[in-house]
Parts: C-alpha cells; sequence; structure tokens
C-alpha cells in the first residue's frame, strides 16, 4: 500500500515512520511512503503557502493552487489516490474507517496547517478526516495516527497474521486483560485461569472479561454487539456479579 502524505512539514514524517513496526514494513515492502512539500509546489520567489483571509480577522489561510499542483504532480506520477483532508470538520476516525483505508492501494493525507485551508479544497479531495474532538495545530500528527492504526491492517504488516483482528475494537468490544511473568507481583496474582492450560477455559474468561470491560468503561460499544448464545449468557452472569 502506498501513503501520499502532503504537508508544509515533511520533516516531522521521518521518524515515526522511520521505526519498529512501520519501518519493518517498508523494508519488506509492504508499504511505501511518498511525502511531498507542498511548498515545493508554491510559484512565486518567497514560496508563500498561506495569505491573509478575505473578510480580515487574525491568522493566516493556507493557499488552495500549491495544493492543487501537488495533487496534480502525484496524480501523474503514481496515479490518483484517494485524498484525504486532514480537519476538526470532518467525519471522526474509527476502526471502521481505519479498516476501509486498508483496502485501498493508495491513501493521500493532505495536512492542514494554520487556521484553515480556503474552502475550495473541499472540491478537490474525496473526504475530510478528523480524529477526535479536540484542536491540533496542524493535521500532521492525525496523519500519522491515521497511517499507524491503517498499516497495522494491511495484511502482512503485524508480524502474527491472528492478532490485528483479535485486538480491541475489531468485533466492538475493549480487549481483555493481559498478565505475563512475574506470577506474583507487589502480592497481586495472576488469575488461576490462565495458568490452567485450559484453552476452552481461557477463551471463556477472556471472553467475559471483554464484555466486562466494555460495560464497565465504554457502555455506548455495547449497543452495537450483536450478542451470541455464549456472550448472553457471560453478560447475565455479569450482571449477577455487579449488582
Ligand atoms: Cl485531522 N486536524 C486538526 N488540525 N485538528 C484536529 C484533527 C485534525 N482531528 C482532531 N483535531
Amino acid at each position: 500500500m502506498i501513503f501520499t502524505v502532503l504537508t508544509l512539514f515533511p520533516s516531522i514524517f521521518e521518524s515515526p515512520l522511520g521505526e519498529s513496526l512501520i519501518k519493518k514494513a517498508r523494508d519488506r515492502g509492504l508499504l511505501e511512503f511518498n511525502i511531498v512539500n507542498i511548498r515545493a509546489f508554491a510559484t512565486d520567489i518567497h514560496k508563500t503557502c498561506d495569505d491573509a483571509p478575505f473578510g480580515g480577522g487574525a491568522g493566516m489561510v493556507m493557499k488552495v493552487e500549491p495544493i492543487r499542483d501537488a495533487m496534480e504532480h502525484v496524480d501523474k506520477d503514481r496515479g490518483r489516490p484517494r485524498y484525504v483532508l486532514l480537519t476538526p470538520h470532518g467525519r471522526r476516525f474509527d476502526q471502521e474507517l481505519a479498516m476501509r483505508f486498508s483496502r485501498l492501494s493508495h491513501l493521500a493525507l493532505v495536512c492542514g496547517r494554520y487556521e484553515g485551508i480556503d474552502e475550495r479544497i473541499l472540491t478537490l479531495v474525496d473526504d475530510e478526516v478528523s480524529i477526535g474532538d479536540y484542536v491540533l495545530s496542524g493535521g500532521e500528527a492525525a496523519a500519522l495516527v491515521v497511517i499507524d492504526a491503517v498499516s497495522r491492517l494491511v495484511p502482512g504488516v503485524v508480524g502474527n497474521d491472528a492478532s490485528p483482528v483479535d485486538e480491541s475494537f475489531r468485533d466492538g468490544l475493549l480487549e481483555y486483560p493481559q498478565y505475563t511473568r512475574p506470577r506474583e507481583f507487589l502480592g497481586m496474582e495472576v488469575p488461576q485461569v490462565l495458568l490452567s492450560g485450559n484453552h476452552e477455559e481461557i477463551r471463556r474468561w477472556r471472553r467475559k472479561e471483554s464484555l466486562r470491560r466494555t460495560i464497565l468503561r465504554r457502555p455506548d460499544l455495547m449497543e452495537r454487539l450483536q450478542p451470541t448464545e455464549a456472550d448472553s449468557l457471560l453478560i447475565r452472569e455479569l450482571m449477577e456479579e455487579l449488582d
């Protein structure tokens, strides 16, 4: 999968995309990153990419032409990708959108800065995406969040093929608690069932703890769950315990 990023700050992407899982996936040819400096497409001697807002007011607005020219360059160079503008006004990014993006062969993320981008950018992009209800100073940190969440869903990127589907949110539940050595820490024991070697019991315990956690911490996620017969039994048990 190819990720193109259009940004005024290309160096922000160097370290986060050069470490750990993503680095390994790049080395194996599963992911490719095409970081495009929007400033290279400014046409005046000062390489201007922002200007004062029409109508007045504080701050500067990103100009649309350098972004359009950067996009045309990408289209000619690599074929037209899906263009996603990162903006606090966008659709909220979630695991479902991450899964949809992971099926694309080429995703382009357009990072805004300053007080915003000229509204006419909306005629050039396919989607607008936000990563949550808070304000970032630019789309770069959001682009890295999207790249991380999408990359790990690309087949082969995460070593163990089973692990991405086992995780929080895949089936709409939070993940169950995990433990490793030592068996006792500050008087706290690892739950006995995990040491039992009884895989059926372990599966049942994990499912129950996923349900417990989701009911207690994210009851909003329970509304979307389609419980199996076994889930319903576990939920009844939990309701009795929690009373
Ligand atoms: Cl995508 N951009 C900015 N600037 N702020 C945000 C955001 C994006 N998502 C949440 N806050």
